[in-house]
């Protein structure tokens, strides 16, 4: 019996080594399976003299074993394994291969926060700090504080995103219209905290009007609010710090000019315009980036500061709008749709 058994070891072992992957099946069923070899030398075992019969049934399982192991090993070696087990010992990998998808694309940052932190970056060189308000916002620091009086047409619902009811509620919130709200809220905290000027701070966020969207228009879009407060800052400070911002981001001949106009919240107030070139085939034009002035007393005042005593300049402007002049950007919607062919190239 033992002399059967390893004969069928070493035959089914010679038949296996030569076995390609389409004729694994018919020698399992021909040595493993129910009908095979090992289950006839099975049936056999009750013809095994008694003191015989366990060492006997243990080579029977060895065989057994043996064969089975040496199927898995053979159907890995065959790439035809069907059930894992192939990795160790398959065909080799080269992992130094290119991959089938031969480009990965690599994501970074949107043109608008990098363009938000460059802008950070070159007034934090003029002494700026950085400070934040809420986007949720109330009418009292989004208007009120701000000069900005209650029949005035800014107000207007058609004109702005409230979240409250403006007839019913007190002080109903919305989303803010300006970041000029950090100005209050920075002269607010400062005193809060007995704290007093001087005060130089810029702030970028998002800010949201319910315009239609055109070449120019988006009803969220980016601004960066400068606020400076101290004894004697005049108009000229102004004009130097935004001239120097130009020239530092737009380069050394960056043109500027400031234009009278009306702000509730400075006096006198300014538009604040660049030659920039929107694109290849038009010359350069002013645009508009935003607007500045200096500190109307009243707004001192609704802060609880001395107007006798503290002066100061404040601008916002469009962080869009200086994207797309520094990037040739002749479309606001650009920056917003995300076709990566178009981020791809900034
Ligand atoms: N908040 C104004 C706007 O959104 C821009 C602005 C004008 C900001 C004058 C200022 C300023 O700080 O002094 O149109």
């Amino acid at each position: 019996m033992l002399d059967t058994l390893n004969d069928i070891e070493t035959s089914a072992l010679a038949e296996l080594a030569a076995a390609d992957a389409a004729g694994l099946d018919a020698w399992k069923a021909a040595y493993l399976g129910n009908k095979g070899k090992l289950k006839a030398a099975m049936a056999g075992l009750k013809d095994v003299a008694k003191e015989d019969k366990p060492a006997v049934g243990q080579r029977l399982n060895a065989v057994k074993s043996t064969l089975e192991a040496a199927l898995e090993a053979r159907a890995g070696a065959l790439g035809a394994s069907g059930g894992g087990g192939g990795a160790a010992t398959g065909p080799k990998l080269d992992l130094t291969e290119p991959g089938l998808i031969q480009s990965h694309a690599l994501g970074r940052r949107h043109i608008i926060m990098r363009v938000r932190e460059e802008l950070v970056e070159v007034f934090a060189r003029m002494g700026f700090e950085v400070a934040q308000g809420p986007e949720l916002e109330d009418d009292e620091h989004n208007f009120i504080k701000l000069n900005i009086p209650p029949e005035h047409p800014a107000r207007e619902p058609i004109d702005n995103f409230y979240v409250d009811d403006p007839d019913q509620v007190g002080t109903p919130r919305m989303l803010r219209s300006q970041t000029s709200t950090v100005q209050i809220r920075v002269l607010e905290t400062l005193l809060a905290e007995g704290g007093a000027p001087p005060v130089k701070v810029v702030s970028p966020g998002r800010v949201y009007r319910p315009d239609t969207v055109d070449a120019t228009h988006s009803f969220m879009f980016h601004q960066i609010e400068g606020l400076y407060v101290d004894r004697g800052v005049t108009m000229a400070d102004l004009k130097t710090t935004l001239f120097q911002f130009a020239r530092a981001y737009f380069g050394e001949d960056a043109e500027i000019r400031l234009r009278p106009s009306f702000f509730p919240f400075t006096e006198p107030s300014a538009e604040f315009d660049m030659m920039i070139q929107l694109r290849p085939d038009e010359p350069p034009k002013w645009v508009e980036l935003g607007g500045c002035g200096m500190v109307d007393p009243a707004v001192f005042e609704a802060c609880g500061l001395d107007p006798e005593e503290w002066t100061g300049f404040a601008f916002g402007f469009g962080i869009e709008r200086i994207a797309m002049g520094r990037y040739s950007i002749p479309d606001i919607r650009m920056l917003f749709e995300n076709d990566v062919r178009f981020l791809e190239q900034l």
